[in-house]
């Protein structure tokens, strides 16, 4: 968790000084990653989603965007940007990527923010 908290601080700073909020920026790249949102096919908040179901050689099948919330950050990095069949390839830059994953983890940062804050 250290290192989340980290990582939440390093993007609060880097978004100090822009006119949009991180959290206007974090949802519109979300939504809106070169032009196809990744809430197509993760759902709102990155719970999974089923896209379509169709039928193949007589057997039902479905193409579903895997749920993305749960993968720590090591995994989501390696894979977001990787060859995935059935989803855009977006190369994504670092920063992109941060953001992205905090967009998935924002009430967690915020719980954690404000734990920490409580302390004496
Ligand atoms: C057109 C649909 C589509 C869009 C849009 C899309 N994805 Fe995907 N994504 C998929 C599919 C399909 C998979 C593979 C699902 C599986 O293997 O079960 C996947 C897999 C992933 C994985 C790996 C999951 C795992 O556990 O292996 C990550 C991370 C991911 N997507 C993140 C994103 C992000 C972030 C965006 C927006 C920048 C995005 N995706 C947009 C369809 C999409």
């Amino acid at each position: 968790m250290r290192g989340v908290f980290v990582l939440f601080l390093a993007l609060s700073l880097s978004y100090a000084d822009s006119f949009i909020t991180k959290e206007e920026y974090a949802s519109g790249l979300y939504h809106n990653p070169r032009g196809i949102g990744c809430q197509l096919c993760h759902g709102e908040s990155g719970e999974g989603k089923l896209i379509a179901r169709y039928k193949d050689k007589g057997e039902m099948k479905i193409f579903a965007g895997a749920p993305i919330k749960k993968l720590s950050f090591k995994d989501f990095d390696e894979k977001v940007n990787s060859r995935i069949v059935g989803m855009p390839r977006y190369y994504l830059t670092d920063s992109e990527i941060q953001i992205l994953y905090y967009y998935l983890h924002r009430e967690e940062f915020a719980r954690a923010a404000q734990k920490h804050r409580k302390t004496p």
